[in-house]
């Protein structure tokens, strides 16, 4: 990952790479001349270059002690995910955020991915969710040689895991409780877990990781359960169905005076093409046309807002009754 990171950063013109460090001496040298800086043996050695600011892309374990230390000496610190692999370096790295002033950012890179992204702007636009279903998995726990060794590792869920604990933050909220079941099953290592969540608001989130599932997609997947609306993200399609939304879009569409499609009348269109349950219907280009459920009983008539035409009239047929009367029921404000 080190050097993931000297590639990117190397490409960046408000960047000047000074010097590389690493325990072997080899990887210190052959990393550093690939980007012309000086190689290191550590921290100090890199601290007494004049940097601003360090990378650490150490193995997990690590990660706490090495930026506790950079952060005393005054630099600015990107580290690689996990924070930490104890609850008390995390706390002390916080507190040491605070006091030194400076900037601290860890490698959440799901936080810049398009798919994750596309959550978070619907999220930012007004879509609660109410509960989640969550999972991430591994194809194999071969790479890097440690990652099965608890003691460098912090174990499986500090590694893959951890970036959906992270998204379950961004998206939901913090984490408020957490229950656990988990086997070892092909790794010395617990690599099947489910977990059940609570996150602040008392929303719940079924979460489960595997670490043996091999690399056939979908790895990472995301589904937000909103008021009768699902938005779906990670790997593979992304999504938001809104059952309001449609039956709102739909109840504009369908102007029912007197029973007739008016909206579409002089461009019988694709909408209506697809409508469900069209027929031959004589007068209207040969097609059915949908008719009002009950004048003056649509979910539209109580939803303020929607344009006036639409709302006296029914809701779209692509709705269930039953869906139709709950959503009626939330919609229609306290007498
Ligand atoms: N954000 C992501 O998607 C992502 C992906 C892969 C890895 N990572 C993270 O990057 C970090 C590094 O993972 P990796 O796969 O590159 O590991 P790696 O083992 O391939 O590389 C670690 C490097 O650190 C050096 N090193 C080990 N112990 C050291 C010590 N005590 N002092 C100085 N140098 C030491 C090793 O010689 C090696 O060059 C891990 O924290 C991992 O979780 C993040």
């Amino acid at each position: 990952m080190g050097r993931r990171h000297l590639q990117a950063l190397s490409q960046d013109h408000r960047v000047e790479l000074v010097g590389v460090a690493d325990a072997v001496a080899e990887a210190a040298t052959t990393a550093a001349a690939s980007v012309g800086a000086q190689p290191c043996g550590d921290l100090a050695a890199l601290a007494a270059l004049g940097i601003d600011a360090v990378f650490v892309t150490l193995p997990n374990v690590y990660h706490g002690a090495v930026v506790l230390e950079a952060l005393t000496r005054g630099l600015h610190v990107f580290s690689e995910k996990p924070m930490a692999t104890t609850l008390e370096e995390g706390r002390q790295i916080r507190d040491q955020v605070r006091r030194a002033g400076r900037v601290y950012q860890i490698g959440f890179n799901r936080r810049w991915a398009p798919a994750y992204r596309f959550l978070r702007q619907h999220v930012d636009a007004g879509f609660t969710p109410f509960s989640a279903h969550v999972k991430i998995n591994d194809g194999d726990m071969l790479t890097p040689s440690w990652y099965t060794n608890v003691a460098i590792s912090g174990g499986f869920m500090y590694d893959t895991a951890v970036h959906l604990f992270d998204m379950i933050a961004w998206l939901i909220g913090p984490i408020e409780s957490v229950a656990a079941l988990g086997r070892q099953s092909c790794y010395p290592d617990y690599d099947d877990v489910a977990l059940l969540l609570r996150c602040a608001g008392d929303r719940p989130v079924a979460f489960s990781t595997c670490g043996h599932a091999t690399w056939a997609p979908p790895q990472e997947r995301v589904e937000l359960y909103g008021d009768h609306a699902l938005l779906i993200g990670g790997y593979g399609p992304r999504a938001l169905h809104d059952a309001r939304e449609s039956a709102r879009r739909l109840a504009a569409v369908f102007i029912p005076r007197h029973g007739e499609f008016v909206g579409l009348r002089g461009r019988r269109s694709r909408l209506h093409r697809r409508l469900p349950g069209r027929r031959s219907a004589p007068g209207h280009g040969g097609r059915r046309l949908p008719q009002p459920r009950r004048p003056g009983r649509g979910l539209c008539q109580h939803r303020r807002g929607w344009p006036a035409h639409s709302r006296s009239h029914g809701v779209s047929p692509w709705i269930s009754p039953a869906v139709q009367s709950r959503m009626q029921r939330k919609l229609t404000p306290a007498s």
